[in-house]
């Protein structure tokens, strides 16, 4: 979620058995498809981390039906809603969901298959320091070169940020000081260096986020 959402923990999510809805997968889904789209790969095993809900993958895979999905999250709800959402889109092309911590020591050894690219919709502000590290550092691992990570999320960029980003993200803080907007050019751009990964492009999205492609070399 962003700044014009809530944040997880309180999120006004509905469940319909073990499928839940997020209300801001509802708003972003369509942008992200279309970004998608333009920038990663549409076919070839894709891996998402912090999946969520589950709606991001079955979206994606429905709308690109030779795209195979390897969710993941940290969070026994979500896996289950993401098994769930499975079967409403990309089937079998969606794998059994993984958990995995990206703040756990060589996460990625537990992904059992190289991805074509990688995808992290919302989840490095919602999290501390170390999951926004310990995603690059897989990442780097994982990616053959070429290869992509596409996030999504609020950010700021050289300390500035749009009035609803600052709003949030000291929203975010309150509820766990750890957590808050990271800064794309100050804290990230840096961070995704350190493990081969460059930045590659920027998409402004709705309600003042990004869409942000970095490429492994
Ligand atoms: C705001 S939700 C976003 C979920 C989904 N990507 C979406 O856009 O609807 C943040 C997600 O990050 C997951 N998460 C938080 N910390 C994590 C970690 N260390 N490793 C993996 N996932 C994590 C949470 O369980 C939650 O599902």
């Amino acid at each position: 979620m962003g700044p014009d959402e809530t944040p997880v923990a309180l999120e006004e999510r509905s469940r319909e058995a073990d499928r839940l809805h997020s209300p801001s997968v509802a708003r972003n889904s369509e942008p992200i498809r279309a970004v998608y789209e333009r920038t990663m790969p549409v076919e070839g095993l894709v891996l998402e981390i912090a999946s969520g809900t589950g709606q991001h993958a079955a979206a994606l895979c429905t709308a690109f039906p030779a795209l195979r999905w390897q969710p993941s999250d940290i969070d026994p709800a979500s896996l289950r809603s993401i098994a769930a959402w499975a079967d409403r889109g990309g089937g079998e092309r969606v794998a059994p969901p993984l958990e995995l911590d990206v703040t756990a020591p060589g996460w990625w050894q537990a992904v059992p298959a190289a991805p074509e690219g990688i995808v992290c919709i919302n989840m490095i502000h919602i999290a501390p320091r170390s999951a926004a590290e310990g995603l690059f550092r897989g990442a780097g691992a994982l990616l053959r070169p070429g290869s992509r990570l596409f996030l999504y999320g609020p950010f700021s960029r050289r300390g500035a940020m749009a009035p609803s980003n600052a709003r949030f993200s000291e929203s975010l803080r309150s509820r766990d000081p750890a957590w808050g907007v990271r800064d794309l050019d100050d804290h990230i751009q840096p961070l995704a260096a350190q493990f081969g990964l460059a930045l590659e492009a920027v998409s402004e999205m709705p309600a003042n986020n990004l869409a942000v492609i970095f490429e492994k070399g």
